[in-house]
C-alpha cells in the first residue's frame, strides 16, 4: 500500500494536551490562545473543549468560555468531546462543529473514564449522535485502550474492532484510534488497524497514539503504510490522560509534521508557525517542551 497523499492532523493539545495538567485551572485566554496560534499555523482541525463534569476534570470546565472567546477562522473545524447529552447541549450551545463520544475497547477502563460499562456508553451514546443528526453536526468517536489498557494489560485487536464496528454503525463519521497509553509496538498497530479495517473503511478511521514508551512516529509509519490518512498529535507533546496514571502525552505534532514532510505527503501545515506556537504554549506553561522537533533550535522543514 503506497502513503497517503494528503494527511488530516488533528490537534488535540488544547483538550487532551491540557486535561491532565497539574496545578491551578489553566486561564481561559491561554487556552484561547493557544487555539488561535494552532489555527494559524494551518491546523484545519482543532479539539478545542471537553464538555465534560468539572468534577471528573477541572481543567475543562470552562469549555463554553473557550468556545466563545476564541477568533473562529474560516476553514478551521473546532471540535469538543461530549461524553452524554448534557455535554452535547453545552457543546452545541456553544457552536462547536463537531463533537466526539469517546469509548474503550477495555471494560476496566471505560468504568474509571466515564463510570459505564462498554454497553452503557454504547447507549448513551446513541442519543448524543441521534442528536447530532438532528442538528446537522458530524460526531467522531473515540476508542482508547486500543493497544493496551493500564488496568487489563493487553487487549485483543477483535475487542477494538468491535466497539469501533458499533460507533461506525451508529452514525460516527469517522473512529479514532486511541494507543491511550502508548504501549503499542508497530507490528502490533497494524495488526490491530487490519482487524478494525475488515468493519470500518480506511478512510474513516484515525490514528491517536500517546507516546509513553516512544514509538508513537514508529507506529504511526507503520498505519500510514497500511493507508491511515488522519492523525490526532499534540503541539509540544502536551498532555495525558487523567484515568491512564503514567501515561505522556499525545506524540508531537512538530515531530508528526517534520516525519510527513519528509514522506512528501501534504497537510497544509506550517512548520515554524507550530514550532513556535509549541514554544509559546510551553511558556506559558512553564513546562518542558516534549517535540524533538521543538527542541531544535535550527528548525528545518523537513526533507
Ligand atoms: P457520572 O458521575 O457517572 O455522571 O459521570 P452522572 O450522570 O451520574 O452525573 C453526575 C454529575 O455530573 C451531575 O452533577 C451531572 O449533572 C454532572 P451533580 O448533580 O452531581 O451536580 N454531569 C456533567 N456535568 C458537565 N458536563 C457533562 C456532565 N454529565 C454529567 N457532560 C461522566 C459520567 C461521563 C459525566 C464523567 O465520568 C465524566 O465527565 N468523565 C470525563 C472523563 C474524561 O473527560 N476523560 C478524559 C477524556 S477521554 C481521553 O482522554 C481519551 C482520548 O484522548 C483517546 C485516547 O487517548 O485513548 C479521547
Ligand atoms: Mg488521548
Amino acid at each position: 500500500m503506497a502513503f497517503p497523499k494528503q494527511v488530516r492532523l488533528v490537534e488535540m493539545s488544547p483538550r487532551d494536551g491540557l486535561q491532565n495538567e497539574p496545578g491551578p485551572v489553566i486561564a481561559t485566554a491561554i487556552k484561547t490562545g493557544l487555539i488561535d496560534r494552532l489555527a494559524d499555523s494551518g491546523l484545519s482541525h482543532i479539539e478545542a473543549a471537553s464538555f465534560v463534569s468539572p468534577k471528573w476534570v477541572p481543567q475543562m470546565g470552562d469549555a463554553a468560555e473557550v468556545m466563545a472567546s476564541i477568533n473562529r477562522k474560516a476553514g478551521v473545524r473546532y471540535s469538543a468531546l461530549t461524553p452524554n447529552l448534557k455535554g452535547f447541549e453545552g457543546a452545541l450551545a456553544a457552536k462547536a462543529d463537531e463533537v466526539a463520544v469517546f469509548g474503550a475497547a477495555s471494560e476496566s477502563f471505560t468504568k474509571k473514564n466515564i463510570n459505564c460499562t462498554i454497553a452503557e456508553s454504547l447507549e448513551r451514546f446513541a442519543p448524543v449522535v441521534e442528536e447530532a443528526r438532528k442538528h446537522g453536526i458530524p460526531v467522531r468517536g473515540y476508542v482508547s485502550t486500543v493497544m493496551g489498557c493500564p488496568y487489563e494489560g493487553d487487549i485483543a485487536p477483535e475487542q477494538v474492532a468491535t466497539v469501533a464496528k458499533a460507533l461506525y454503525d451508529m452514525g460516527c463519521h469517522e473512529i479514532s484510534l486511541g494507543d491511550t497509553i502508548g504501549v503499542g509496538t508497530p507490528l502490533k498497530a497494524k495488526r490491530m488497524l487490519e482487524a478494525v479495517a475488515a468493519h470500518v473503511p480506511m478512510e474513516k478511521l484515525a490514528a491517536h497514539f500517546h507516546d509513553t514508551y516512544g514509538q508513537a512516529l514508529a507506529n504511526l509509519y507503520a498505519v500510514l503504510e497500511e493507508g491511515v490518512s488522519v492523525i490526532d498529535a499534540s503541539v509540544a507533546g502536551l498532555g495525558g490522560c487523567p484515568y491512564a496514571k503514567g501515561a505522556s502525552g499525545n506524540v508531537a505534532t512538530e515531530d508528526v509534521l517534520y516525519l510527513l514532510n519528509g514522506l512528501g505527503i501534504e497537510t497544509g501545515v506550517d512548520l515554524e508557525k507550530l514550532v513556535a506556537t509549541g514554544d509559546w504554549i510551553c511558556n506559558q506553561l512553564n513546562r518542558h517542551n516534549g517535540s524533538k522537533v521543538g527542541q531544535t533550535t535550527d528548525c528545518q522543514a523537513g526533507s
